[in-house]
């Protein structure tokens, strides 16, 4: 029977890759440190019993090595995913844990034949924009703008501005070309992708890197902060409590369901042409975090208007869209859409017992940190 390691196999998107691998007949083993920021009440319940589960840290080279004995594919999907200012542990856990997957590999002479990497969206930094004023020297060209500053989030200014003539550019679909990290986890992601595909490519270790979009669905940790806007504003809602909206709500995201994306990973685990590649996993379609409240909201069937208080999180980029055609093109196709994600959701969420307003200490400790900002001056 084919042998399959998924790192994180206890987490969200690797659990439910762990079922789908189980379903097809692979034999799976999970190697997984059940984090605390994701797992405060330890070993979740939906790990499969099929499963053979290995806890463990994926920085630490002997219980990695270990965990690749006898594997044919890896499925690396154990990641540190925060704002916090912790900057180093991104990197060693994320991309030092790749580049020692790929040693390990070499130094042992294992017979992985591939491995697939959780890269991220995030890595594109602010995005990729296109200047519309004619009288710029920058007009109609792709601009990959810096990370906007404090001064004009402090003011309130949301709109990503052209570098030479500051004027309002308009966001472009985010192509795998134009990596433009800023934070830390965007860099440990940037670098998790290099490490595996460029190095892959150099040992011929066949290695794929998939950038997700905002991934949606059951089993999302009710605890980690990052990346969980489904969970943070249910919670809110079952509390009775309508959610709160970063900026002027009008920044849009990408929302991928969960079995969309372990299609993606099934797609370019067979199919060779895959192989050294970076490739976007998103829906193909652009949502505003407002519109995303409110729809939510009426599924919840409360009559709350969301609040804008007028604050912003450091280090979050305005618009974020990925072009996926580059994925399409090997047949992969995002068939659910937002119902669908909160449909399945909400029926998980539902039976998750006493949900408390986890979000609350979540925010508490980001504003402690200083990753959370009021606005002091909001232009009109
Ligand atoms: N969820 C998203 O929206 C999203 C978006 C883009 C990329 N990703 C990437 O997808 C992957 C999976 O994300 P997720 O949402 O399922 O996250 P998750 O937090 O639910 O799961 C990650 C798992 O990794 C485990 N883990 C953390 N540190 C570890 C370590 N040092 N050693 C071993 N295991 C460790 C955690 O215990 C957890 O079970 C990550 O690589 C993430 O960066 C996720």
């Amino acid at each position: 029977m084919t042998k399959v390691l998924v790192t994180g196999g206890a987490g969200f998107i690797g659990s439910h890759l762990v079922d789908r691998l189980l379903q097809e007949g692979f034999e799976v083993r999970v190697l997984d440190l059940l984090d605390p920021r994701v797992h405060p009440n330890g070993k979740p319940s939906w790990i499969s019993g099929e499963a053979e589960f290995v806890q463990g840290d994926v920085r630490d080279a002997q219980t990695l090595a270990s965990a690749l004995r006898g594997v044919q594919y890896v499925f690396h999907e154990a990641a540190y995913q925060d704002y916090m200012p912790d900057f180093s542990r991104f990197l060693h856990v994320n991309s030092v844990s790749t580049a020692l997957i790929h040693e390990l590999i070499l130094e042992y002479r294992l017979n992985v034949e591939k491995v697939i990497v959780a890269s991220s969206q995030a890595v594109y930094g602010e995005g990729q924009y296109q200047c519309i004023n004619p009288h710029c020297q920058q007009y109609q060209q792709m601009v990959q703008p810096p990370a906007r500053d404090e001064e004009q989030l402090q003011e309130g200014r949301w709109e990503v501005i052209c570098p030479s003539c500051h004027t309002e550019m308009n966001p472009l679909r985010l192509k795998e070309e134009y990596a433009n990290p800023y934070n830390a986890y965007a860099i440990s992601k940037y670098a998790e992708e290099l490490s595996a595909v460029r190095l892959g490519k150099l040992h011929h270790i066949p290695s794929v890197a998939l950038r997700y979009s905002i991934v949606q669905g059951p089993r999302q940790s009710l605890f980690n902060q990052y990346s969980g806007i489904c969970r943070i504003f249910s919670v809110r809602l079952m509390n009775g409590l309508p959610p709160i909206i970063y900026e002027d709500g009008l920044q849009t995201r990408d929302f991928t369901h969960v079995a969309d994306v372990v299609e993606a990973n099934m797609t370019v685990l067979k199919d060779p042409r895959a192989d050294y590649q970076v490739f976007n996993v998103g829906s193909g379609c652009a949502t505003t975090v407002l519109e995303y409240a409110r729809v939510l909201t009426q599924q919840f069937g409360m009559d709350v208007e969301p609040l804008l208080p007028g604050e912003y999180r450091l280090g979050d980029n305005r618009h974020s869209v990925s072009d996926i055609s580059r994925l399409q093109a090997l047949g992969w196709q995002p068939t659910r859409t937002l119902p669908q994600i909160f449909k399945d959701y909400l029926e998980w969420i539902g039976n998750q017992g006493n949900v408390l307003d986890y979000f609350k200490t979540a925010e508490a400790l980001m504003k402690q940190a200083g990753v959370v900002r009021k606005v002091s001056s909001p232009s009109g």
